[in-house]
This record gives structure tokens, sequence and C-alpha cells, in this order.
């Protein structure tokens, strides 16, 4: 049960969320995207939203391209705009081959790239991540630390869950969520 929970993310911050196994940080981050109601307690938000969730959310039978083409549209992006950064984030996750394959052909790691390429496809100014490095090989790790630095760079802001964190030095902030409240490190 979440109690006391207070998080705040401001423009050019990366913030890291991290707990252990159930203690709440997928359920936080559900509530503060809106996919959860909350008991209680209020939220405040100027900008777009970008939402990478720990379960990827993917069509087995579309292809990596379709899901860029639908998410796309669905962000009202138009097709110029979806086609650049589709191909950037292939690029820089790498994955381009797998472009035509259906999710149920691609590996555990390379669905977790697909789902967290399209949460960056919209660019969006606020990007919250759950897990998004899990799966993740480490040429593949540190290109996600890139991809960070350069939203960072730009104002954006992410806020991060990990159950552990390695590079502390990579956020500028982190939480620890423990009975409920987020405790600043
Ligand atoms: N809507 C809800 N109402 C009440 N309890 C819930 C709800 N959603 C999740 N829980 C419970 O909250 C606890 C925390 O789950 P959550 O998935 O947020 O943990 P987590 O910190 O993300 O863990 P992990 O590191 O394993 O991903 C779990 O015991 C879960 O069953
Ligand atoms: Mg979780």
């Amino acid at each position: 049960m979440l109690r006391g929970a207070d998080v705040d993310l401001t423009r050019g911050e990366v913030v890291g969320l991290v707990g252990e196994n159930g203690s709440g940080k997928s359920t936080l981050m559900k509530i503060l995207v809106g996919s959860l109601t909350r008991d209680g307690g209020t939220i405040e938000r100027t900008g777009s939203l970008g939402y990478c969730p720990q379960e990827p959310i993917l069509y087995q039978r579309l292809t990596c391209d379709e899901h860029f083409e639908l998410f796309g549209e669905a962000y009202g992006l138009d097709a110029a705009d979806i086609d650049r950064s589709r191909d950037e984030v292939y690029d820089v996750l790498g994955f381009g081959r797998w472009a035509g394959a259906r999710v149920e052909e691609l590996s555990g790691g390379t669905r977790a790239k697909l789902n967290l390429g399209l949460a960056l496809l919209p660019d969006p100014e606020i990007l919250l991540l759950d897990e998004p490095y899990a799966g993740f090989d480490w040429d593949t790790y540190q290109r996600f630390w890139e991809i960070t630095a350069t939203r960072r760079d730009q104002g954006h802001s992410l806020l991060i869950i990990s159950h552990f964190i390695t590079d502390e030095d990579r956020f500028d902030r982190i939480y620890d969520l423990r009975d409920g409240r987020t405790v600043p490190r």
C-alpha cells in the first residue's frame, strides 16, 4: 500500500525510483500515468507523457514496423515524423533488422527494446520508464544511458524505476520506496 509517496520531477532531470520487489513502484508509476485510479492524493503535470510499462504491451501478430505505425498514429504524429523517429530508435537500440519481424518471433530483450522504443517515439517531455533495461545486454544498457542523457539535455524529464541501481551517478536524484513512502536518498 502506498501512503505518503511523493515524487517530483522537474525539467532536465533523471530521477530514480528504487525499492524491493512488491514495494509498489509499478503501482505508483501506473497512478502517475493515470492507468490506475488512486484512492487519494494529487497529481500535477505539464507536458507530454511517454510510458514504458514493466510488462510489454505488444501485439503478437504485428511486426515492429507495424507497432511504430500504430502507436505513431495514436500519438497523432504524421507519417514522416513516425519514420524519422522510428529509424532513430532502431538505430540507437540496434534492432532495425527485426523491423519486419512479428513480436511472436522476437527474443525477450528485443521485445523490451520495442516496448521502450514505443515510449520514445513521440519524443515526450516526460518519460516514465518501469525497469526499462532489465532485459538488455551490456551494449544496449550503455545505449540506454546515452538516450537518457540526450533527452535530459533537451530539457526533458525522466523517472526510471529499477529494483537495484548500479550506476547511481547516472541519476540526478533517487527515491527509495519503503513502507509505501518515498524517501529521498
Ligand atoms: N490496484 C491495486 N490495489 C491494491 N493492491 C495492488 C494494486 N495493484 C498492485 N497491488 C499490489 O501492490 C504490491 C506492489 O506491486 P508493484 O507491482 O507495484 O510492485 P513493484 O515494486 O513494481 O515490484 P517489482 O520490483 O516486482 O516490479 C503488490 O503486492 C500488488 O499485488
Ligand atoms: Mg514493478
